[in-house]
């Protein structure tokens, strides 16, 4: 029998008969504003399943240890336990979101080398900044695993901002969250779909990301289904 482990704003996750394995299954749901605010689209869930499936086996082939097994229906992956870090890893290439509002500047600005910023994930305290000693102080990680997770962030970054950008997309930012396997190997957890990166049309500066809902700016699912479409022709040109 399998268990539900836990429903968080876009997905669930289950425990399935084998220990080692847990299902994803994408929610036809977006929300902002930490959770206040709530949406249903038909289709969303397999859009951003199938983008972040791409994105996933992109890396993979690139060297970079994941969770992810295989996709198994339009919403569903199989993918490696593992005990999760409560920790959002940001990677800004460009000023947007809440480095705009914090810091009072222009969105757009490029950034001279990319922003790297920790969140510690807790719904009820708004995922503070933590920092490093912090994180080592409250034991939610070493030195050595931050190092590597960090490392994972910057290579990541290298190679998505290439490929986005044969998709005519400009990869402004992204975050990443990291796990650890039961054999204590850190490895790239959770997903990488517009949910949770700013992608940028890089002729008019659309944006192509779950901005369109946090702004109310455009159809959610048509503009995933767009962002699919030209990373599935970026990886076919490769
Ligand atoms: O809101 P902010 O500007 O800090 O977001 C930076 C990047 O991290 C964005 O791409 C956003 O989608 C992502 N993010 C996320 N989950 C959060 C906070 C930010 O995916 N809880």
């Amino acid at each position: 029998m399998e268990k539900l482990l836990y429903t968080g704003k876009a997905k669930q996750m289950w425990q399935t008969t084998d220990p080692d394995v847990l299902r994803v299954v994408y929610l036809d749901q977006a929300t902002a504003l930490n959770g206040k605010q709530k949406d249903h689209f038909v289709g969303k869930g397999a859009a951003a399943n199938a983008i972040s499936t791409l994105v996933f086996q992109y890396l993979i082939n690139h060297g970079i240890k994941t969770h992810f097994l295989k996709k198994v229906a339009p919403n569903e992956d199989l993918v490696k336990k593992c005990q999760m870090f409560p920790l959002e890893f940001v990677t800004r290439n460009v000023v947007a979101g809440h480095f705009a509002s914090r810091y009072g500047l222009q969105e757009g600005q490029l950034l001279v080398e990319p922003v790297e910023e920790t969140f510690y994930k807790s719904d009820e305290l708004d995922d503070p900044f933590i920092n490093e000693s912090a994180t080592i102080a409250l034991k939610i990680a070493t030195h050595q695993e931050i190092v590597r997770m960090w490392n994972i962030c910057r290579e990541v970054n290298g190679l998505l901002k290439l490929l986005f950008a044969k998709a005519g997309l400009q990869l402004v930012d992204f975050k990443l969250e990291f796990g650890r396997l039961s054999n204590g190997e850190v490895v790239l957890a959770d997903e990488f779909s517009p949910d949770n990166c700013r992608l940028w049309d890089l002729s008019t500066g659309q944006h192509m990301d779950k901005d369109v809902y946090r702004r109310q700016l455009a159809d959610l699912t048509q503009t995933y289904a767009e962002v699919l479409e030209r990373l599935q022709g970026a990886i076919e040109e490769e």
